[in-house]
Protein backbone atom coordinates (compact mmCIF):
# COMPACT_ATOMS: atom_id res chain seq x y z
CA UNK A 1 0.00 0.00 0.00
CA UNK A 2 1.37 3.69 -0.46
CA UNK A 3 0.05 6.02 2.18
CA UNK A 4 -0.38 9.35 1.59
CA UNK A 5 -1.02 11.80 4.73
CA UNK A 6 -3.21 15.26 4.25
CA UNK A 7 -4.84 13.88 1.34
CA UNK A 8 -7.97 16.36 1.60
CA UNK A 9 -5.11 19.34 1.06
CA UNK A 10 -4.47 20.88 -2.04
CA UNK A 11 -1.47 19.01 -2.37
CA UNK A 12 -2.18 15.52 -1.42
CA UNK A 13 -5.50 15.62 -3.62
CA UNK A 14 -3.31 16.23 -6.89
CA UNK A 15 -0.76 13.19 -5.51
CA UNK A 16 -4.02 10.44 -5.38
CA UNK A 17 -4.96 12.09 -8.81
CA UNK A 18 -1.60 11.71 -10.49
CA UNK A 19 -0.50 8.18 -8.79
CA UNK A 20 -3.84 6.92 -10.31
CA UNK A 21 -1.97 7.57 -13.60
CA UNK A 22 0.69 5.17 -12.26
CA UNK A 23 -1.26 2.60 -10.29
CA UNK A 24 -4.35 0.95 -9.51
CA UNK A 25 -6.86 2.74 -7.07
CA UNK A 26 -6.38 -0.16 -4.55
CA UNK A 27 -3.14 0.16 -3.48
CA UNK A 28 -3.56 4.17 -2.46
CA UNK A 29 -4.95 4.88 0.75
CA UNK A 30 -5.56 8.25 1.95
CA UNK A 31 -5.01 9.60 5.52
CA UNK A 32 -7.10 12.12 6.03
CA UNK A 33 -8.39 14.02 9.28
CA UNK A 34 -11.91 14.50 8.43
CA UNK A 35 -13.79 11.42 6.59
CA UNK A 36 -16.59 13.74 4.92
CA UNK A 37 -13.98 16.09 3.45
CA UNK A 38 -12.67 12.86 2.01
CA UNK A 39 -15.44 11.63 0.96
CA UNK A 40 -16.27 15.23 -1.11
CA UNK A 41 -12.90 15.32 -2.72
CA UNK A 42 -11.73 11.65 -3.13
CA UNK A 43 -13.25 9.18 -5.38
CA UNK A 44 -14.72 5.91 -3.39
CA UNK A 45 -12.67 3.51 -5.08
CA UNK A 46 -9.61 4.65 -2.57
CA UNK A 47 -9.43 3.32 0.70
CA UNK A 48 -9.65 6.23 3.31
CA UNK A 49 -8.44 5.86 6.82
CA UNK A 50 -8.47 8.43 9.77
CA UNK A 51 -5.10 9.76 10.45
CA UNK A 52 -4.20 12.79 12.66
CA UNK A 53 -0.67 13.70 13.25
CA UNK A 54 -2.24 14.75 16.70
CA UNK A 55 -3.35 11.53 17.54
CA UNK A 56 -0.17 9.43 16.67
CA UNK A 57 -1.18 6.58 19.15
CA UNK A 58 -3.23 5.86 16.41
CA UNK A 59 -1.30 6.35 13.70
CA UNK A 60 0.08 2.86 13.77
CA UNK A 61 -3.36 1.71 12.48
CA UNK A 62 -3.56 4.09 9.43
CA UNK A 63 -0.21 3.21 7.88
CA UNK A 64 -0.92 -0.71 8.79
CA UNK A 65 0.77 -2.42 5.37
CA UNK A 66 2.42 0.40 4.44
CA UNK A 67 5.05 -0.03 1.71
CA UNK A 68 5.44 3.92 1.39
CA UNK A 69 4.09 6.73 3.23
CA UNK A 70 4.00 9.98 2.17
CA UNK A 71 4.28 12.52 5.28
CA UNK A 72 2.43 16.02 3.86
CA UNK A 73 4.30 18.68 5.95
CA UNK A 74 1.12 20.51 8.05
CA UNK A 75 0.32 23.80 7.57
CA UNK A 76 1.95 24.71 11.04
CA UNK A 77 5.44 26.10 11.55
CA UNK A 78 8.18 26.04 14.38
CA UNK A 79 7.62 23.10 17.14
CA UNK A 80 4.67 22.49 16.50
CA UNK A 81 5.31 21.53 13.07
CA UNK A 82 8.25 19.25 13.57
CA UNK A 83 6.56 17.87 16.99
CA UNK A 84 3.65 16.54 14.54
CA UNK A 85 6.21 15.34 11.62
CA UNK A 86 8.35 13.25 13.75
CA UNK A 87 5.15 11.81 15.66
CA UNK A 88 4.01 10.64 12.11
CA UNK A 89 7.86 9.30 11.20
CA UNK A 90 8.03 7.45 14.17
CA UNK A 91 4.48 5.57 13.49
CA UNK A 92 5.44 4.99 9.64
CA UNK A 93 8.82 3.70 11.36
CA UNK A 94 6.90 1.78 13.83
CA UNK A 95 4.52 -0.51 11.47
CA UNK A 96 7.95 -1.12 9.20
CA UNK A 97 6.78 1.01 6.25
CA UNK A 98 9.55 0.33 3.40
CA UNK A 99 9.71 3.67 2.64
CA UNK A 100 8.72 7.41 3.95
CA UNK A 101 8.90 10.23 1.66
CA UNK A 102 7.84 13.85 3.00
CA UNK A 103 7.64 16.68 1.51
CA UNK A 104 10.49 18.98 2.45
CA UNK A 105 11.76 22.27 0.68
CA UNK A 106 14.00 23.67 -1.80
CA UNK A 107 15.35 26.05 0.63
CA UNK A 108 15.55 23.64 3.44
CA UNK A 109 18.37 24.30 6.46
CA UNK A 110 19.10 24.89 9.74
CA UNK A 111 18.54 28.40 10.58
CA UNK A 112 17.06 30.11 7.81
CA UNK A 113 15.50 33.38 8.14
CA UNK A 114 12.89 31.56 6.43
CA UNK A 115 11.10 29.41 9.33
CA UNK A 116 9.61 26.55 8.14
CA UNK A 117 13.03 26.10 6.04
CA UNK A 118 14.57 25.43 9.31
CA UNK A 119 11.59 23.05 10.38
CA UNK A 120 11.94 21.31 7.14
CA UNK A 121 16.10 20.65 7.55
CA UNK A 122 15.20 19.61 11.30
CA UNK A 123 12.81 17.16 10.17
CA UNK A 124 15.20 16.10 7.36
CA UNK A 125 17.57 15.41 10.23
CA UNK A 126 15.00 13.16 12.10
CA UNK A 127 14.44 11.17 8.70
CA UNK A 128 19.08 10.56 8.07
CA UNK A 129 19.23 9.49 11.96
CA UNK A 130 16.29 6.62 11.58
CA UNK A 131 17.47 3.52 9.49
CA UNK A 132 14.18 3.24 7.29
CA UNK A 133 15.15 4.68 3.70
CA UNK A 134 12.92 7.84 2.91
CA UNK A 135 12.86 10.16 0.75
CA UNK A 136 12.83 14.24 1.23
CA UNK A 137 11.30 15.92 -1.47
CA UNK A 138 12.91 19.41 -1.93
CA UNK A 139 9.86 20.98 -3.27
CA UNK A 140 10.07 24.38 -5.31
CA UNK A 141 8.61 27.37 -4.18
CA UNK A 142 4.66 27.17 -4.66
CA UNK A 143 4.00 29.25 -7.58
CA UNK A 144 0.65 29.69 -5.94
CA UNK A 145 2.21 30.68 -2.33
CA UNK A 146 3.95 33.96 -5.01
CA UNK A 147 0.13 34.55 -6.04
CA UNK A 148 -1.09 34.47 -2.33
CA UNK A 149 1.57 36.91 -1.19
CA UNK A 150 1.74 39.21 -4.98
CA UNK A 151 -1.67 38.41 -6.45
CA UNK A 152 -3.46 41.29 -5.14
CA UNK A 153 -0.65 43.90 -5.82
CA UNK A 154 -0.40 42.93 -9.32
CA UNK A 155 -3.80 42.84 -9.93
CA UNK A 156 -3.94 46.82 -8.46
CA UNK A 157 -1.17 47.65 -10.60
CA UNK A 158 1.90 47.81 -7.83
CA UNK A 159 4.02 45.45 -6.19
CA UNK A 160 5.31 47.12 -2.89
CA UNK A 161 7.55 44.39 -1.12
CA UNK A 162 10.98 44.16 0.68
CA UNK A 163 14.23 43.67 -1.01
CA UNK A 164 13.72 39.95 -2.56
CA UNK A 165 16.32 37.56 -4.72
CA UNK A 166 15.34 35.19 -7.24
CA UNK A 167 12.80 32.55 -6.75
CA UNK A 168 12.21 29.42 -8.69
CA UNK A 169 8.53 29.33 -8.32
CA UNK A 170 6.79 26.08 -9.25
CA UNK A 171 3.57 24.65 -9.84
CA UNK A 172 1.98 23.02 -7.22
CA UNK A 173 0.54 20.48 -9.76
CA UNK A 174 3.43 19.91 -10.91
CA UNK A 175 5.09 18.84 -7.79
CA UNK A 176 2.31 16.54 -7.39
CA UNK A 177 2.55 14.92 -10.72
CA UNK A 178 6.77 14.58 -9.49
CA UNK A 179 5.78 13.12 -5.89
CA UNK A 180 3.58 10.48 -7.63
CA UNK A 181 6.09 9.35 -10.56
CA UNK A 182 8.49 9.13 -7.46
CA UNK A 183 6.15 7.08 -5.38
CA UNK A 184 5.55 4.61 -8.53
CA UNK A 185 9.11 4.14 -8.75
CA UNK A 186 9.98 2.99 -4.94
CA UNK A 187 13.43 4.14 -4.38
CA UNK A 188 14.16 6.35 -7.60
CA UNK A 189 15.66 8.51 -5.47
CA UNK A 190 16.96 7.89 -2.19
CA UNK A 191 17.64 10.74 0.79
CA UNK A 192 17.41 14.78 0.10
CA UNK A 193 15.75 14.88 -3.70
CA UNK A 194 17.47 17.63 -5.58
CA UNK A 195 15.68 20.52 -6.12
CA UNK A 196 12.30 19.95 -7.90
CA UNK A 197 12.01 23.44 -9.71
CA UNK A 198 10.24 25.28 -12.16
CA UNK A 199 13.15 25.73 -14.98
CA UNK A 200 13.84 29.51 -14.73
CA UNK A 201 14.19 31.94 -10.98
CA UNK A 202 12.08 35.23 -10.84
CA UNK A 203 12.70 38.47 -8.60
CA UNK A 204 9.51 40.40 -7.74
CA UNK A 205 10.25 43.24 -10.40
CA UNK A 206 10.41 40.02 -13.16
CA UNK A 207 6.71 39.11 -11.59
CA UNK A 208 5.89 42.81 -12.35
CA UNK A 209 7.38 42.99 -15.39
CA UNK A 210 5.83 39.18 -17.00
CA UNK A 211 2.50 40.90 -15.31
CA UNK A 212 2.88 44.04 -17.37
CA UNK A 213 3.42 42.27 -20.69
CA UNK A 214 0.88 39.43 -20.27
CA UNK A 215 -1.81 42.26 -18.62
CA UNK A 216 -1.24 45.41 -20.88
CA UNK A 217 -1.17 47.48 -17.85
CA UNK A 218 1.91 48.91 -16.19
CA UNK A 219 2.68 47.02 -13.31
CA UNK A 220 4.89 48.80 -10.64
CA UNK A 221 7.43 47.15 -8.87
CA UNK A 222 8.38 49.28 -5.78
CA UNK A 223 10.98 48.19 -3.11
CA UNK A 224 9.90 49.21 0.53
CA UNK A 225 11.58 48.74 3.86
CA UNK A 226 10.54 45.21 6.13
CA UNK A 227 9.40 47.48 8.42
CA UNK A 228 7.27 48.75 6.53
CA UNK A 229 5.97 45.60 4.88
CA UNK A 230 5.64 44.20 8.31
CA UNK A 231 3.15 47.16 9.06
CA UNK A 232 1.02 46.77 5.81
CA UNK A 233 0.74 42.83 5.77
CA UNK A 234 -0.23 42.99 9.71
CA UNK A 235 -2.75 45.59 8.80
CA UNK A 236 -4.23 43.60 6.29
CA UNK A 237 -5.01 41.58 9.21
CA UNK A 238 -2.66 38.64 8.45
CA UNK A 239 -1.42 37.56 12.29
CA UNK A 240 2.22 38.59 13.59
CA UNK A 241 3.71 35.11 13.34
CA UNK A 242 2.77 34.60 9.04
CA UNK A 243 3.65 38.06 8.77
CA UNK A 244 6.88 37.64 9.80
CA UNK A 245 6.80 33.62 8.18
CA UNK A 246 6.75 35.49 5.35
CA UNK A 247 9.61 38.01 5.56
CA UNK A 248 11.50 35.44 6.18
CA UNK A 249 10.78 34.73 2.66
CA UNK A 250 12.16 37.68 1.69
CA UNK A 251 15.02 37.34 3.72
CA UNK A 252 15.79 34.02 2.31
CA UNK A 253 15.03 34.80 -1.24
CA UNK A 254 17.67 38.03 -0.81
CA UNK A 255 20.45 35.75 0.23
CA UNK A 256 19.98 33.33 -2.73
CA UNK A 257 18.58 30.60 -0.39
CA UNK A 258 15.81 29.78 -3.86
CA UNK A 259 17.93 30.95 -6.33
CA UNK A 260 18.67 27.42 -8.13
CA UNK A 261 17.08 25.70 -10.87
CA UNK A 262 17.32 21.84 -11.66
CA UNK A 263 15.78 19.91 -14.28
CA UNK A 264 15.13 16.96 -12.10
CA UNK A 265 11.00 17.99 -11.92
CA UNK A 266 11.04 17.94 -15.71
CA UNK A 267 12.97 14.43 -16.07
CA UNK A 268 10.12 13.37 -13.32
CA UNK A 269 7.37 14.10 -15.25
CA UNK A 270 8.37 14.31 -18.94
CA UNK A 271 7.52 17.73 -19.55
CA UNK A 272 8.38 21.09 -19.22
CA UNK A 273 6.83 22.25 -15.67
CA UNK A 274 4.80 24.74 -16.03
CA UNK A 275 6.22 28.59 -16.33
CA UNK A 276 5.59 31.35 -14.37
CA UNK A 277 4.07 33.21 -17.81
CA UNK A 278 1.47 31.13 -18.13
CA UNK A 279 0.61 31.06 -14.30
CA UNK A 280 0.49 34.64 -14.70
CA UNK A 281 -1.61 35.22 -17.56
CA UNK A 282 -4.40 32.58 -16.40
CA UNK A 283 -4.30 34.54 -12.55
CA UNK A 284 -4.54 37.75 -14.27
CA UNK A 285 -7.39 36.57 -16.54
CA UNK A 286 -9.83 35.50 -13.55
CA UNK A 287 -10.16 38.82 -11.86
CA UNK A 288 -12.35 36.69 -9.66
CA UNK A 289 -9.97 33.64 -8.57
CA UNK A 290 -8.71 33.60 -5.80
CA UNK A 291 -4.98 32.86 -5.02
CA UNK A 292 -4.35 29.48 -2.94
N1 LIG B 1 6.62 24.18 -1.42
C1 LIG B 1 6.07 25.30 -1.01
O1 LIG B 1 6.41 26.40 -1.47
C2 LIG B 1 4.99 25.28 0.01
C3 LIG B 1 4.16 26.41 0.14
C4 LIG B 1 3.15 26.37 1.11
C5 LIG B 1 3.03 25.25 1.92
N2 LIG B 1 3.88 24.19 1.77
C6 LIG B 1 3.80 22.99 2.62
O2 LIG B 1 3.22 21.96 1.83
C7 LIG B 1 2.13 21.39 2.56
C8 LIG B 1 1.08 20.88 1.59
O3 LIG B 1 0.63 21.98 0.80
P1 LIG B 1 -0.91 22.15 0.50
O4 LIG B 1 -1.00 23.24 -0.47
O5 LIG B 1 -1.53 20.83 0.20
O6 LIG B 1 -1.45 22.66 1.92
P2 LIG B 1 -2.92 22.40 2.54
O7 LIG B 1 -3.93 22.37 1.47
O8 LIG B 1 -3.06 23.37 3.65
O9 LIG B 1 -2.79 20.92 3.12
C9 LIG B 1 -2.20 20.65 4.36
C10 LIG B 1 -2.64 19.26 4.75
O10 LIG B 1 -2.06 18.94 6.01
C11 LIG B 1 -3.08 18.29 6.76
N3 LIG B 1 -2.83 18.39 8.20
C12 LIG B 1 -2.77 19.51 8.95
N4 LIG B 1 -2.58 19.18 10.23
C13 LIG B 1 -2.54 17.82 10.30
C14 LIG B 1 -2.39 16.88 11.36
N5 LIG B 1 -2.28 17.26 12.64
N6 LIG B 1 -2.40 15.57 11.05
C15 LIG B 1 -2.54 15.14 9.77
N7 LIG B 1 -2.68 15.99 8.72
C16 LIG B 1 -2.68 17.31 9.00
C17 LIG B 1 -4.35 19.02 6.39
O11 LIG B 1 -5.49 18.25 6.73
P3 LIG B 1 -6.99 18.80 6.48
O12 LIG B 1 -7.25 18.56 5.01
O13 LIG B 1 -7.82 17.96 7.38
O14 LIG B 1 -7.00 20.25 6.83
C18 LIG B 1 -4.17 19.17 4.89
O15 LIG B 1 -4.64 18.03 4.22
C19 LIG B 1 1.67 22.52 3.49
O16 LIG B 1 0.97 22.00 4.60
C20 LIG B 1 2.97 23.16 3.88
O17 LIG B 1 3.61 22.44 4.92
C21 LIG B 1 4.84 24.18 0.83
Amino acid sequence: MIIITGATGQLGQQVIAALRQHLPADQIVASVRDTAKATRHLGDDIQVRTGDFDHPENLETTFRDAAQVLIVSVDKVGKAATDLHHAAIRAARAVGAGRILYTSHQGARLHSPFTADHDHALTEQFLAEGTTPFTALRHGFYAESALHMVGSGLRKGELRVPEDGPISWTARADLAAADAAILAQAGRIDGISPPLTGTKAYTMADLARLASEESGRDIRHVTVTDEEWLAATEARGVPTVYARMLLGTFLAARRGDFNVVDPSLANLIGRPPLGMRKILRDFLREPQGEAH
